[in-house]
């Protein structure tokens, strides 16, 4: 009898060589509006080329390795969208995700992620631009198209507050790196007391700024900009938001800028982090944050995904108590909420 287990094992191998290719494939159909072109009818490639003005043989060759990947369909003549595609890849449609390329297929991330070997070797970033350069274009686009946990996340922290706020004389908040703000402007529009100071880049801002605007919440929301590590955080605050941010640094300085933050915190005051955050399961069983730790490796001079226990003594060394930890249903992040000691 023969077992599959080896074939399956070396198939699994020679797929993760290739998946790049799966990653390409996808984003030039965002690129270059393929699945939008496909929205209302099947069309012939001739006719969808002049459409998207783009060459009819690189077309095709695309289109029949989208039919390969499952994303198309092909009869006749015709190619048209699979049902997956209709439904997340097409921009007027509210389940698109197709912006989301700018964020998980990003030229910045592929650029660093190519030289991961190398990041191993030195033990942190080797590309010259990467998270910790100010004014990073990078985090343009991530405030322009935040991740889909954000909006979930930011309202779990908004019910995680809610009853410790209602009991505030003030609600002042802090947002440090805020990016597209939206989690001190979900506690914004919850709570009609709170107002809200946003601090990151300057290229940054400008984004946070509009998102404030669309939320509604532009009156009662300003900004710093500046580093984190340096810009007079001015307060102080009841609440500090530092949101997907830790993780870009070492646990010595993640350490440093939560007790700056702490001095900007009132003494009854709250921080909230939120990110990945390893737990105690082996990473076979809790993938998502070991796999993002690859990309801090290679993107950052020393940072990693802390573990629930580095937060604690982070907290601990930063004058704050009484962590709790809350999970986020249908994502990999973590939700702490810490007082100040
Ligand atoms: C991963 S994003 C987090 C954005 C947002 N807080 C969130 O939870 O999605 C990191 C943000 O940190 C900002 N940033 C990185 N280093 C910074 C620094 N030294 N000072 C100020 N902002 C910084 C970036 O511009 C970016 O907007």
């Amino acid at each position: 009898m023969t077992d599959s287990k080896p074939d399956a094992g070396r198939a699994r191998i020679l797929g993760m060589m290739q998946g790049y290719r799966d990653t390409s494939l996808v984003r030039a159909g965002v690129e270059l509006g393929v699945f939008d072109g496909l929205a209302e009818a099947g069309l012939d490639p001739e006719v969808l080329a002049k459409r998207l003005d783009v060459d009819a043989r690189g077309l095709t060759i695309l289109l029949n390795a989208l039919v390969a990947t499952g994303l198309m369909e092909h009869d006749s003549s015709e190619y048209r969208l699979s049902p997956d595609a209709a439904r997340y890849l097409v921009s007027a449609r509210p389940g698109y995700v197709g912006h989301l390329t700018r964020i998980l297929a990003s030229d910045w991330e592929w650029d660093a992620l190519k030289l991961l070997h190398e990041a191993v070797r030195h033990g942190g970033a080797v590309v010259d631009t990467h998270a910790e350069t100010p004014n990073f274009r990078y985090w343009e686009d991530f405030a322009k198209h935040a991740t889909l946990a954000t909006g979930p996340t930011a309202e779990l922290v908004a019910d995680r507050l809610a009853p410790w706020l209602s009991t505030r004389d003030s609600v002042d908040v802090l947002d440090v790196a805020c990016g597209h703000g939206i989690y001190g402007f979900t506690l914004a529009r919850r709570e009609p007391r709170a107002r809200v100071r946003g601090l990151d880049w300057d290229n940054v801002v400008p984004i946070a700024r509009r998102n404030a605007e669309e939320m509604g919440v532009d009156e009662r929301v300003d900004f710093l900009i500046g580093d984190m590590f340096t810009t007079d955080l001015g307060g102080p605050y009841d609440v500090a938001l530092i949101t997907n941010v830790l993780h870009h640094f070492s646990q010595e300085d993640a350490t440093t800028l939560l007790k700056r933050v702490g001095e900007a915190t009132k003494p009854d005051g709250r921080v909230v982090v939120v990110g990945f955050t390893v737990g105690d399961q082996s990473p076979d069983r809790d993938p998502a944050p070991h796999l993002f730790s690859l990309l801090m490796l290679t993107w950052t001079r020393a940072g990693e995904v802390h573990s629930e226990r580095v937060y604690r003594e982070m907290f601990a060394q930063s004058g704050f108590a009484r962590p709790e930890i809350h999970t986020v249903p249908g994502t990999p992040m973590r939700v702490l909420i810490a007082e100040r000691a």
